[in-house]
């Protein structure tokens, strides 16, 4: 199931992004200096924003054939860095499908950037924003939540082993026409049999630049990965992110469903230890970025490279 990429939309996007990441800071703030709500003129000048992630934003484009979720990815540095990519991606939707998972169709839009490097994005057709788990468990009731508890479940199961991992919190997944479809495959989680990743987590991690300093911290980066490897710690992040969600309070009844699936049960405590020691994490992450972002900026009098959702409120 695919569909035709919108070429000529999709550079006009891109000529946006980069006068987005030239603009001065102040031309790219809200109103107020706040953040703008996902859908609204916010921070990122005229780029219409779909949603927020932790490293970056999804932008909305639309145009006469639908409208689409466009994912930019970090720059490679050259073609073959982005055939290796792209070989990644492709073996993880396909890894995905094949243990059951419905993934929102997806595919790469590329073009040349200066000096050989590849710009690039994950492009999906947009699916209805208010299906996003983690709005639907806001507005729906505990039966539903129930329901969708059971069934991602099942989900998480089905597919996650020590080579195919899921970043699998409730804003990655939308329930459309009682379906769910998983969204956030554009950091491909695959490991070898000796558990080395897949993924060019060097690339991947080129908007974290203290990581770089020494291979030591590039694998202590990778080890975060760990938990997705397993269906414990998918489901620990899931939970623990219910917080961030301001979802709290289903903690207690997605516990027990949950303990039915694992051999060390979870607990709230548990949870709520994981949660405090994820959001400091970020929290560290979001602060070194924008330092990283001044520097750039202000002291080297260039532009940033990378859209950088606000700050999240933990
Ligand atoms: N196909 C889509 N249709 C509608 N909304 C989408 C779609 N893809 C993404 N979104 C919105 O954008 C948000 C972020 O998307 P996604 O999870 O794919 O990227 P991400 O979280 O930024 O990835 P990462 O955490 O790896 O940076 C989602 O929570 C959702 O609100
Ligand atoms: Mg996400």
């Amino acid at each position: 199931m695919t569909f035709p990429v919108p070429h000529t939309a999709l550079a006009r996007l891109e000529t946006q992004v980069q006068d987005a990441l030239r603009a001065p800071d102040d031309r790219t703030r809200g109103p107020n200096g706040t953040p703008g709500a996902p859908g609204a003129h916010g921070p990122h000048g005229s780029l219409d924003v779909l949603g927020y992630g932790e490293i970056t934003l999804v932008l909305r484009l639309r145009t006469p054939e639908g409208s689409f979720a466009c994912k930019r990815l970090p720059a490679f540095p050259d073609a073959d860095r982005f055939a290796r990519y792209r070989r990644s991606l492709d073996a993880y939707l396909h890894s995905l499908a094949e243990r059951g998972l419905t993934v929102a169709p997806t595919q790469v839009w590329h073009t040349r950037g200066p000096g050989g490097r590849v710009i690039a994005y994950c492009v999906q057709r947009e699916l209805p924003p208010e299906r996003l788990c983690s709005r639907l468990l806001h507005t729906q009731d505990e039966t539903w939540a129930k329901n969708f508890f059971a069934r991602f479940l099942d989900a998480v199961d089905a597919a996650v082993h020590p080579g195919l991992g899921l970043d699998a919190q409730a804003s990655n997944w939308i329930d459309a026409d009682g379906e769910l479809t998983y969204l956030d495959v554009t950091t491909p989680l695959m490991r070898d049999a000796r558990g080395r990743e897949l993924l060019d987590v060097r690339l991947f991690f080129t908007s974290l630049p203290w990581i770089l300093r020494d291979a030591v911290r590039l694998s202590m980066a990778a080890s975060i990965f760990d938990k997705f490897y397993e269906t414990r710690g998918v489901l620990l992040d899931f939970l623990g992110n219910l917080h961030k969600e301001r979802l709290g309070a289903l903690v207690p009844a997605f516990l027990e469903q949950a303990n039915a699936r694992v051999a060390k049960p979870l607990t709230t405590d548990e949870v709520a230890a994981y949660y405090r020691a994820d959001a400091r994490m970020w929290e560290l992450i979001q602060r070194l970025r924008a330092a990283d972002r001044f520097w750039h900026r202000a002291v080297r009098r260039k532009p940033y490279p990378f859209l950088l959702p606000p700050p999240v409120d933990r």
